[in-house]
């Protein structure tokens, strides 16, 4: 045995003990399991002892692997989901497809870095309800909440579910898909159904490079904007790095700046992260897609939930439910029973303090439902380890706080 395969199969043995695809649902329900095994600190820890760990050869095969998954051209990863989200505003601002001031819609009940975002390229934020079924933008209240001014939808595919994007075939569609890795809208998979998508892999999301994020986007011109925003301005990364070189022939082409832009860019360790990964989540998609349907089932008559909406394919990202009742004490009852919860996203964004430092940022129609979440809505941990036990088991908890 090599020096390597020793090493590789001592972090085989050491990991061989984590749930990574079984958990027994006699240990609880937590909100997150070890996303990851032995191969992934393998595919890490080669680029660690070859020290090629700045982003490189595999960020790039994974970049292509997953644009192609969501059947878009190209990928340019980041260090998160929130960068993800506000490089894709950024290049649209950069391009002239968004112009500073124009409003985009984006549903009140979201994640706090879908929204900042719209406000820090320059745009307005304009807030809209979200749909009592499907927790998704609610196109009604969009239809209300639209101006000449309005010009983007920020379609956030709530923890797994996708919009429904077709209501706004006359804007430009952005996709926050980063609780949404897999889903399928009307035959067509999250990532690929706008001008460009937003992905997070988190810890606890469907794959994980610890942290992470991704844009994907069929749009060539934009993609040359994503790659020099996503790294100080660069041109390097650039296809038309030629013809800017020739157009400032007095400027070393190596430290040519072309663009406004932030450093956001991942390391090598993510991206082999993220290559082994993304071989992993068909299998993994397959248990949340049960899960979900199958606690749907067994807890339809004990709180409101949110069953797959026809013409999709749910990805299942955590299980919301609405509690019609005292949120705290369920919540109380749930953790007690070692069933961890947390309220859904950042729930009715419009009401979280950070809202009034959000510059322009407006809620123009009544947000009935967001405000229903807000008060009543929970999520517990959905995961590919947990099944149909784990529904068994919140079926019996919630029982019992109903009838104490
Ligand atoms: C809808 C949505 N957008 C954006 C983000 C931000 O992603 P990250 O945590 O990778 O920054 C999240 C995180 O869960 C999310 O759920």
């Amino acid at each position: 045995m090599t020096r390597r395969e020793q090493i590789a199969a001592l972090v085989r043995e050491e990991m061989a003990g984590l749930p990574l695809e079984e958990a027994d649902a006699a240990d609880g329900h937590p909100l997150v399991l070890a996303p990851y095994g032995a191969e992934e600190v393998l595919g890490a820890l080669d680029s660690l002892l070859s020290t090629r760990v700045t982003m490189g050869e595999k960020v790039r095969a994974f970049e292509a692997e997953w644009a192609a998954y969501c059947g878009g051209a190209h990928g340019v990863m980041v260090n998160s989901g929130s960068s993800a989200v506000l490089l894709m505003l950024a290049a649209m601002v950069e391009t002239g497809r968004l112009r500073p001031g124009d409003e985009v819609l984006c549903p009140a009940v979201t994640w706090s870095t879908s929204l900042f975002p719209i406000a820090q390229c320059g745009l307005v934020p304009v807030m809209v309800d979200v749909d009592a079924t499907t927790l998704c933008i609610d196109p009604v209240s969009a239809r209300a909440a639209r101006t000449d001014r309005t010009r983007a939808v920020l379609a956030v595919h709530l923890l797994g579910q996708p919009a429904a994007v077709d209501a706004f075939d006359d804007l430009l569609v952005l996709e926050d898909a980063c609780g949404a890795h897999g889903a399928v809208y009307q035959n067509r998979r999250v990532g690929g159904l706008g001008s460009a998508s937003a992905f997070s892999f988190f810890f606890s999301h469907h794959i994980s490079t610890i942290e992470g994020g991704m844009v994907v986007t069929a749009d060539a011109e934009l993609a040359d904007a994503l790659r020099s925003l996503r790294a100080h301005g660069w041109v390097r990364e650039r296809a038309d790095k030629a013809e800017w070189a020739a157009r400032c022939p007095q400027i070393d082409p190596r430290f040519l700046f072309v663009s406004a832009g932030y450093n956001l860019r991942p390391t090598e360790l993510a991206g082999a992260f993220g290559l082994v990964q993304a071989r992993r989540l068909p299998a993994w998609l397959t248990r949340r897609r049960q899960n979900h349907a199958g606690w749907c089932e067994a807890l339809a008559d004990l709180v409101t939930v949110f069953p797959e909406a026809p013409g999709t394919e749910h990805a299942g990202f955590a299980f919301p439910m609405l509690c019609n009742g005292d949120r705290a004490s369920l919540m109380a009852h749930l953790e007690r029973h070692r069933i961890e919860t947390r309220p859904i996203s950042g729930s009715n964004l419009a009401r979280q303090p950070a809202f009034e430092r959000v510059p322009g940022a407006r809620a123009p129609v009544p947000l009935p439902v967001a405000d229903r979440v807000h008060e009543q809505g929970l999520f517990v941990g959905n995961h590919h380890a947990f099944g149909r036990a784990h529904g068994v088991r919140l079926r019996e908890v919630i029982t019992s706080w109903r009838t104490p």
